[in-house]
């Protein structure tokens, strides 16, 4: 029986970020929903969490968006929100599946819209409340291989930012904060079919470093979260880089990163 006076809802529970957020947000007293598709592992997760539920549900699948909306626009405890459940669909734009981009597309961009369009008048109302939308430092920047990957986190961005400005605008409370990882060891690489060890050991981070910066950040109500001090210098000398510069880089770094992880692909 859920008696906590504090509900937090976690999309993408199951694995890496998620599953620390909601282990996170469980030390800190709320009650937990797991929301994500593998319900076994939500299961698993919830037994060992003091009070927490599991709403299996495909986020990509308007029926069962609905029903977490739905779940979130009646829960009045509800003051936590974090919209993380995502993946990548790495390869050349064109060439790439379109049902797996429209359901990323619907993932990172339409259920992020509809469930913080649920949480927030009733945070609003309350007076109470957060909602940590899970970017990417790829949403600042826009690269070959990652196209429409990097678009939809500059979306949640762009949406997060306008979000964080109408609520000061109103003065209201409620915090929200876009948090923008770089490469952290999480199952997101295995779904993408990305070589981890392609990737230079200094960038990795934890999901649990991860998370404490969201959270220590959110006390401040600082709104876009990048953790690790590596991303946030090379997102301030992009910053100031003229665009061809940008451009220039963003081509060359792909095509070696390309050529390693075929390297690496090609080793017995
Ligand atoms: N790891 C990184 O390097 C990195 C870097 C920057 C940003 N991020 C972002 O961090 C977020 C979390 O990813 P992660 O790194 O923790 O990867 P992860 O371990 O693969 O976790 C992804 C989570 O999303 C859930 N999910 C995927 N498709 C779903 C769907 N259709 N409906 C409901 N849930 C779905 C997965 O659960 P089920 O499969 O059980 O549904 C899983 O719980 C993502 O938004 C990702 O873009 C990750």
């Amino acid at each position: 029986m859920n008696k906590s006076p504090h509900v937090a809802l976690v999309t993408g529970a199951s694995s890496g970020i998620g599953e620390v957020f909601a282990r996170k947000l469980s030390a800190k007293g709320y009650h937990l929903v797991l929301v994500a598709r593998r319900r076994e592992r939500l299961e698993r997760l919830a037994a060992e969490l003091p009070s927490a539920e599991v709403l299996v549900a495909d986020l990509a699948v308007d029926s069962d968006l609905l029903k977490i909306e739905h779940y979130i626009a009646d829960e009045p405890r509800l003051d936590f929100l974090v919209n993380n459940a995502g993946f990548g669909v790495p390869g050349i734009y064109y060439e790439s599946d379109i049902e797996s981009l429209n359901k990323m597309h619907r993932l990172h961009i339409i259920a992020v819209a509809r469930l913080t369009h649920a949480a927030l008048r009733g945070m609003v109302e309350r007076s109470k409340g957060s909602i940590i939308n899970v970017s990417s430092v790829a949403g600042f920047i826009q690269a070959p291989f990652s196209v429409s990957y990097n678009a939809s986190k500059s979306w949640i961005n762009g949406f997060t930012e306008g979000l964080y400005l109408e609520l000061r605008r109103s003065r209201s409370p409620v915090r929200v904060q876009a948090l923008c990882p770089g490469f952290t060891y999480t199952e997101f690489q295995l779904t993408a079919g990305i070589d981890q060890r392609a990737i230079p050991k200094k960038l990795w981070m934890s999901a649990e470093a991860v998370v404490d910066t969201s959270l220590r950040c959110l006390e401040r109500n600082k709104l876009f979260v990048v953790p690790g001090w590596r991303y946030r210098l090379f997102l301030a000398g992009i910053g100031v880089m003229p665009r061809p510069v940008r451009h220039f880089l963003a081509i060359k770094s792909s095509l070696s990163s390309r050529k390693s992880v075929s390297a690496k692909k090609s080793q017995p």
